[in-house]
């Protein structure tokens, strides 16, 4: 089926206001510790050697004693403040493999949200993200080790927008991809993401979806269904780059190869996919076949992280890297753990509403 409609600003709209933070609030509370040493030791490289283990396929070895001394002390002061860190399956290998307690997709990044224990939850990847932690865990403490790790996706729509929508297309439920702000989940009927983007809309049981913002996640997900989809104009910068001709230059350069790609791409680009899932289902393909030759078609630490671990499987580019996420950084991360910054803070009256839209989609049968 279709999609019915495309909706949306006929033109990009000016960024929005840096996301809400609560200034030094977490500070005091917590208090500051003191910066550790970040020498680069013998001592520190005999600590640090089983996580160089985990990397040492994709971080050279004359780049690790510039990581090492901010993985130890990272490690640390995760401890000392009874924190954990979650990240994004687009951070870079050190992160990914060396100071993450929890890894994954936005879907199993926000599950692990609703089990954490501790008291503090730093995460690695962009703020809608960051924001779904706080909206899932309103008495916790959350932080972003940079505030401006935005998302195309996110800045392309409103909760004013949801609600113009809402009375242009009375009953029409709306889904909402987690790639949006607190004030567009609180306006929608449920969350998705892009693992289970099509379970969502065929839950709702409606003739009509409005689904926001991904117009090419709509449309992928409109491939697979017979629900009618409304969608929005709002596009991944990342994953829009790429174009069905590179991929077609890349088939015919090796037949075999197999090209896996994420469903914020654009059609013609998912046409030439062998397979098309999240970022956990594009790892977990690569796990499972363990093809000789692979194109990831997304964000380009995906492969770094996957090169880490299975040595064996060639990753061929193109791949684009997502600005935002690269915003995270180890000496920011520990920053963020010596000073609590940067602390995410949701209206609570806003985040009760948001929170009934995810956790509907969390409690969803798998
Ligand atoms: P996933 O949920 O597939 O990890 O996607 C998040 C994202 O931002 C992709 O660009
Ligand atoms: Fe947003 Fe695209 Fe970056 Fe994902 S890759 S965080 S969708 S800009």
């Amino acid at each position: 089926m279709p999609i019915v409609e495309t909706v949306g600003p006929k033109t990009a709209r000016s960024p929005l206001p840096l996301p809400e933070i609560a200034g030094d609030n977490a500070l005091r509370r917590f208090g500051a510790l003191p910066t550790p040493s970040l020498q680069w030791n013998a001592e520190v490289e005999r600590e640090t050697a089983p996580l160089y283990a985990r990397v040492k396929n994709v971080v050279p070895p004359n780049e690790w004693p510039f990581f090492a001394p901010y993985v130890k002390a990272i490690n640390a002061l995760k401890r000392e403040r009874n924190a954990v860190i979650l990240a994004h399956n687009y951070q870079t290998p050190e992160i990914y493999n060396c100071v993450a307690d929890f890894t994954g997709d936005s879907l199993q990044l926000a599950r692990e949200a609703t089990r954490v224990d501790a008291d503090v939850i730093v995460q690695c990847g962009v703020h809608f993200m960051a924001e779904t932690a706080k909206i899932l865990n309103p008495d916790k403490t959350v932080l972003i080790p940079d505030r401006k790790a935005g998302c195309s996706l996110a800045s392309s729509i409103t909760g004013d927008d949801v609600r113009l929508l809402r009375q242009r297309f009375p009953g029409v439920p709306v889904v909402t991809y987690v790639n949006t702000s607190a004030d567009v989940k609180a306006e929608s009927d449920i969350c998705c993401t892009s693992s289970n983007a099509l379970q969502v809309v065929e839950s709702l049981g409606a003739e009509r979806v409005i689904f926001l913002p991904d117009e090419y996640l709509a449309k992928y997900v409109a491939s697979q269904s017979k629900v009618k989809i409304i969608a929005w104009k709002g596009h991944c910068e990342v994953h829009e780059r790429f174009t069905g001709d590179e991929l077609r230059q890349v088939r015919e350069s090796d037949p075999s190869i197999q090209i896996i790609a994420h469903p914020e791409c654009p059609p013609d680009v998912l046409a030439e996919a062998d397979f098309t899932g999240s970022t956990a289902h594009m790892i977990d393909f690569v796990r499972q076949r363990r093809p000789k030759r692979v194109v990831m078609v997304t964000e380009c630490s995906m492969a770094d992280n996957v090169q880490a671990e299975l040595p064996d499987v060639e990753f061929v580019r193109p791949c684009n890297l997502c600005p935002h996420m690269k915003r995270i950084t180890l000496p920011k991360i520990l920053d963020s753990l010596l000073h609590m910054k940067e602390e995410v803070v949701v209206d609570p009256a806003i985040a009760a509403k948001a929170r009934r839209a995810v956790e509907r989609m969390i409690d969803l049968k798998r």
